[in-house]
């Protein structure tokens, strides 16, 4: 049977810094997305990238004294570095100096000039280079400032090519009337719909002359195209639009959902629909702002000191410790604080406490009082049904909240039953019954409900925590290929029998003070070494 195919998106980013866990965070969030639907049976296209063109890069690239080219393929090859240590699975990684992806920007371009949604002009305005952003006068903030990142705008007055925003504002409209999906979550579309769309499009500035650093407009080479539009049309870029081989954008496009930071959805959810609709091909399914992670100090920047590298944290405690804590301890689409108290608290509540507790607790259980074997059900008593209903029922639900981006909550759903089988054992008590051969079927039956509740927590958690849902499985004695979504609900006790074997301690508890300050200088001896 052909699979249902899923195709999911990051930003792509700017190669001009190291990326911070700002960043990881959205690509974690895809990562998770992207693995939940390849294992519940999806065919997945995940893309990423690096969005290598505009001012901003030529300036960084200069300041270095470096050949722009050289520059960003120096910085390119660092990202990737940085996903492979994070192990994310993406399946493209598009790169907007890609001949491909070149070649298709300028023939949009030229199609929409030629269907007179583009035409030439001349701009004046304000101009925010950091966010390679235009700006209205109205638009900015005191002391001529950029109204999404604060810092100064500069005035400038070049000959441009607009394109006609304004003509798509009433289908804007609508869409965001009719279609919930266009921005998500809803504080943001009303934002969008109150901020821009009520007051009016103004047609958008999409060439500068200033400087080179850019694809070229195709028949009037002294123009780079706006790096925005160049990079929004990556989504489709990257499938193969406007190439020799569609197969994948015939496969792939609409995308299911573009996840970004919400400083950029102005971006995504006006100019990128727009430049949609002239070209005459369907929306995006879903677009999703998702909110900032804060510092001590606000917004994290260089200057400020309150950068967080992903490095430290997992040379620590690993990818999914990390993984976990960005996406339990944050409401998707909210903005939150990253403290590294915060981070231990979490790593000690949840993982060493909560799960690692409970599968030492049990496979020790089931060592010493069934020869390491897992028993099979023999006598039924109290809290049995209880915890079932909890194990077997998380699975919809953790689908569900997936399927919504409620990352928080399906982790949240998956800790249920870790709490639950916590519990179980302080009210089953196991090593009493341990004591009494006449409950020695009773036993068995604690024993396996507990071992059958670990075993759909491990597989629940794998598009979470892969490495950690592996080593709970191997200690359960079930075969990596047997690590399956299907397998929650199966009703048969395919467990009993296997032969357990004891592990290293997962997350080992931590003495939060001491932790955090450790944590600290092993953050600052990484900074120094960048
Ligand atoms: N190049 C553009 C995106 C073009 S997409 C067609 C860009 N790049 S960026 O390198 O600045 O990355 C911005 C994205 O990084 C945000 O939208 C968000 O996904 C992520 N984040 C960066 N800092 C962040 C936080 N502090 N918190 C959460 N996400 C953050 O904009």
């Amino acid at each position: 049977m052909k699979k249902e195919s899923f195709y999911v998106t990051t930003p792509i980013y700017y190669p001009s810094g190291k990326l911070h866990i700002g960043h990881t965070y959205t690509t974690l969030a895809a990562d998770v997305l992207a693995r939940f639907k390849r294992f519940t049976g999806y065919d997945v296209m995940f893309l990423t990238g690096a969005d290598e063109h505009g001012e901003k890069i030529q300036v960084s690239a200069k300041e270095k004294g470096m050949d722009t080219q050289k520059y960003v393929d120096g910085m390119v090859d660092e990202i990737k570095s940085e996903w492979k240590e994070l192990d994310i699975s993406y399946d493209e990684f598009i790169r907007t100096t890609d001949q491909k992806h070149k070649k298709a920007v300028q023939k949009i371009f030229e199609t929409l000039y030629e269907k007179g949604d583009i035409y030439k002009s001349e701009y004046e305005g304000w101009y925010c280079t950091p966010c390679e952003s235009f700006w209205t006068e109205k638009q900015l903030k005191e002391n001529k400032t950029c109204p999404d990142c604060d810092r100064p705008a500069h005035l400038t007055k070049e000959e441009a090519y607009f394109f006609k925003l304004s003509k798509y504002q009433d289908r804007l409209i609508k869409e965001f009337e009719e279609n919930p999906a266009i921005c998500y979550p809803v504080s943001r579309k009303n934002e969008m719909m109150n901020n821009f769309l009520k007051p009016g499009l103004d047609d958008l500035c999409v060439s500068r002359t200033s400087f080179d650093w850019g694809i070229k407009v195709p028949f009037d080479t002294k123009h780079v195209i706006y790096v925005w539009f160049d990079a929004v049309c990556n989504y489709i870029t990257a499938l193969g639009f406007e190439s020799d081989n569609t197969d994948s954008y015939k496969k792939y496009w609409p995308a299911n959902v573009h996840l970004l930071g919400k400083e950029i959805v102005r971006f995504h959810t006006l100019v990128w629909p727009a430049i949609l609709m002239a070209l005459d091909i369907p929306l995006p399914k879903k677009i999703f702002g998702h909110g900032w992670i804060l510092f001590d100090a606000g917004k994290m920047s260089k200057s400020k000191g309150n950068v967080v590298y992903s490095k430290p944290l997992i040379d620590r405690y690993g990818i999914d410790a990390l993984k976990y804590f960005l996406l339990r301890e944050f409401t998707f689409g909210q903005d939150g604080k990253y403290t590294n108290r915060a981070f231990i608290t979490r790593l000690n509540t949840d993982l060493a406490n909560d799960l690692g507790n409970l599968v030492s607790r049990s496979i020790a259980m089931i060592v010493k009082y069934n020869k390491a074997i897992i028993p099979s059900i023999k006598e039924e008593g109290e809290f049995d049904s209880e915890l079932r209903e909890v194990a077997t029922g998380a699975g919809e639900k953790v689908e569900n909240a997936i399927d919504n981006l409620d990352f928080s909550g399906a982790l949240e759903e998956i800790w249920k039953i870790i709490r639950r089988s916590n519990k179980y054992i302080d009210e089953t008590t196991p090593w009493i019954l341990a004591k009494d051969e006449s409950s020695k079927e009773r036993l068995d039956t604690v024993l396996f409900n507990l071992a059958d509740s670990i075993r759909i927590v491990a597989i629940l958690i794998y598009p979470f925590m892969k490495n950690t849902s592996e080593e709970i499985c191997a200690q359960l004695g079930i075969d990596e290929k047997d690590i399956k979504w299907d397998a929650i609900f199966e009703k048969d006790e395919t467990i009993a029998g296997n032969t357990v074997t004891k592990g290293r301690i997962l997350f080992p508890r931590l003495e939060i003070d001491k932790e955090v300050l450790e944590l600290e200088e092993a953050n600052n001896k990484y900074m120094q070494l960048l």
